[in-house]
């Protein structure tokens, strides 16, 4: 019996389906690293111009590293959570004393960096240097969790822990990025929140627990703390 193809048809979606972003113009890490700190509690479409705007002012961890503060937060002015451009900077300062200015495609090396939780981890790590590990998210575990008809509560970090782990089995060698990025763009422009995703357009209609079931707005579980 042939078991379904969930990682052929999540890549052949996103082949055609994946938006057109600054930080997709190439694996540089640097930039991958910036854009996924930006992208933490941001959205999309207000990234991409401040994106560019860094890149023109800092284009490489150097300048980052040797940022002036002031222009450094007038910078990061209206995108918030102003922690986010200080650990970038400390990190910064750490890469260039302690890793020779290159920033380390290792995964524990990258988790020790100010800012860098798990996802963020996962994210650089497999876009930035291929390494085949998991970057779960709010919106990605909304997707696996109506994949697989998981009704876990996705606030505890033990949810997150065991959908990577099963997520995991299913990247690619040769692609873990792209599938990382896809899954991300299933939650992001498909599996949307608030019970209306938009199923006739996911490569996984047919095989989707929540869907068959007809049980989309049951998923994913949030429990009040
Ligand atoms: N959100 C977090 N990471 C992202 C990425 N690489 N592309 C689009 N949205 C994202």
């Amino acid at each position: 019996q042939e078991r379904y193809d969930l990682t052929g048809s999540l890549l052949r979606w996103y082949d055609y389906n994946k938006r057109i972003l600054p930080w997709r113009e190439n694996k540089d890490p640097y930039r991958i690293w910036v854009s996924e700190i930006m992208l933490q509690q941001t959205r999309v479409e207000a990234v991409k111009p401040y994106f560019d705007r860094f890149m023109e002012a800092f284009p490489e961890v150097q300048d980052l590293a040797e940022a002036d503060d002031e222009r450094l937060m007038k910078m990061w002015e209206g995108l918030g959570y102003y922690n986010r451009a200080r650990n970038l900077k400390a990190a910064a300062r750490k890469i260039v004393n302690e890793y020779d200015g290159k920033i380390p495609g290792d995964y524990d090396a990258l988790l020790s960096l100010n800012g860098i939780g798990t996802y963020t981890a996962g994210a650089i790590g497999s876009i930035a240097f291929d390494l085949q590990v998991p970057a779960v998210d709010g919106n990605v575990m909304r997707v696996l969790s109506r994949l697989w008809g998981d009704d876990s509560d996705i606030l505890k970090e033990k949810t997150k822990r065991e959908m990577g782990k099963r997520i995991q089995a299913y990247i690619p060698k040769d692609r873990p990025g792209d599938f990382n990025q896809a899954l991300i763009e299933l939650g992001a422009i498909v599996c949307i929140p608030n019970g209306k995703p938009l199923c006739d357009r996911c490569p996984w209609d047919t095989v989707c627990r929540a869907y068959r079931e007809d049980r989309i707005d049951q998923l994913p579980v949030k429990k009040p703390k």
